[in-house]
């Protein structure tokens, strides 16, 4: 087999078949084919796309370029979720403990951010000694002792997955369907988990910016997991402003606490983690009906079960569970600036990719995979769409280094102010099951 040839096959929109995909990921993982001839069949398939056979193929081969996680000695059926990205994203850090202390096991491997976008690991960094990079050992014993384990993914899972996605990364070959699927759910189905819940994000801040690319990037990532028997669906949601107040990896800590203490209920953020939490239960067995399910995230809330889980994984993991209790605990910023409104107006939209790359720029995110964070700057969003903004008022807090410049412009340029109330928007735009 010539790897000249599927690029050819590729370039003139011809179909792979399994043994050549195998052939090309096996020997892009081993370096027997040379980087250029991989960019050049990433590109082909980004033009060209790829049918539901060849997906299939290319997320089996990368599944098993690695090691696949045996989770069977840990009763139950264990769920995971994947959210495929956005700005002030901290879902995890909510729903896992909620679904953990609903008695559901919940395995996740999660990944650094790179770019506008945060990573759950960096934000679980921020939490004082906690180990983010745990042993299949480790990871297996805070799964079984506090039905909640999150680690970063370990460099012998889909390992062709880390050697194409760099690749991608630089050759303008990230916004691929297929591409996308493979990565993803090679990795998932190597973790082990019986079922998935799916968040696929949608709007200018996400990969995917129209409701037609991520339905169709939802539903080929359900068609792959339910094609090797696992239990997945998938929600649609709207990805533009960001996700909760915060952005910055100790403040996004400090807002998932404050979620699980029973506090912002009914902000976009609450709501949409306790609905991932609730299609958790219904597919680990926990409950029949949303309406139910949502009433155990309530209960786990309300009893504090949900937030001592969360203490419980910490501590187990290494971490200073007092740092949850007591936020002056947590890395902390060198200075804090207030940027003020510099008119009135009604909020009509929040640019969440600006100010996902205004937080980079301030050291709470990677331009690079080398940069190291500062875990203790970010932003606090204090405005929300459609609410009414008088003169002078607060806008952002903003956490920066010790003797940074923090101009206002920036920061005053994110927020769309209008004359007018503006209309609610929806935050679901759509559930795929399989
Ligand atoms: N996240 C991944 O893990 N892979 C992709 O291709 C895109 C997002």
């Amino acid at each position: 087999m010539r790897m000249y040839d599927l690029i050819y096959t590729k370039k003139l929109g011809g179909a792979l078949s399994p043994e050549e995909i195998a052939f090309w990921v096996k020997g892009a993982a081993e370096g027997s084919i040379p980087d250029e001839q991989s960019a050049a069949l990433l590109m082909a398939i980004c033009w060209r796309g790829m049918g539901t056979e060849e997906t299939l193929a290319l997320t089996l081969a990368m599944r098993d370029s690695g090691k696949r996680l045996d989770l069977s000695a840990i009763p139950g059926l264990k769920v995971d979720k994947h959210s495929t990205g956005g700005v002030g994203d901290k879902t995890t850090l909510i729903l896992g403990p909620i679904v953990a202390a609903c008695g559901v096991p919940c395995p996740m491997f999660s990944g650094r951010g790179l770019g506008h976008t945060g990573g759950t690991v960096d934000k679980f960094a921020a939490i004082p000694g906690l180990r983010v990079e745990l042993s299949e050992a480790g990871f297996l014993r805070s799964l079984r002792e506090t039905r909640f384990a999150n680690s970063a993914q370990t460099a012998d899972i889909a390992p062709a997955d880390r050697k194409l996605y760099a690749l991608r990364d630089i050759t303008a070959t990230v916004e691929s369907i297929p591409l996308i699927t493979a990565s993803i759910m090679s990795k998932k189905l190597a973790g082990g988990a019986d079922a998935l819940v799916l968040d696929v994000k949608c709007g200018p801040t996400a990969f995917m910016k129209t409701l037609d690319e991520a339905s169709t990037l939802a539903q080929s990532m359900v068609d792959v997991g339910t094609a090797h028997g696992m239990q997945i669906r998938a929600l649609i949601t709207r990805m533009d402003a960001p996700l909760g107040w915060a952005i910055g990896n100790a403040l996004e800590v400090m807002e998932a606490v404050e979620i699980l203490r029973g506090e912002h209920g009914d902000s976009e953020l609450a709501q949409l983690s306790f609905r991932l939490a609730a299609e958790m239960l219904i597919m680990g067995g926990a409950a029949d009906r949303l309406e139910q399910a949502l009433g155990m995230v309530r209960a786990r809330l309300q009893d504090g079960s949900a937030l001592e889980t969360l203490r419980r994984f910490v501590a187990l993991n290494g971490g200073d569970p007092g740092a949850l209790d007591d936020f002056g605990r947590l890395p902390q910023p060198g200075q804090v600036v207030e940027v003020r409104a510099d008119r009135e107006g009604y909020v009509a939209a929040i640019d969440g990719r600006a100010l996902g790359l205004l937080a980079m720029d301030l050291g709470a995110g990677r331009k690079d995979r080398s940069d190291v964070l500062d875990l203790g700057v970010g932003i606090r969003v204090r405005a929300r769409v459609g609410s009414k903004v008088a003169k002078n008022q607060p806008l952002f807090t903003v956490y920066a280094k010790r003797g940074v410049l923090v101009a206002p412009g920036p920061f005053l340029r994110t927020l769309e102010l209008v004359p007018e109330p503006t209309a609610g928007r929806a935050w679901l735009l759509k559930t795929i099951n399989c």
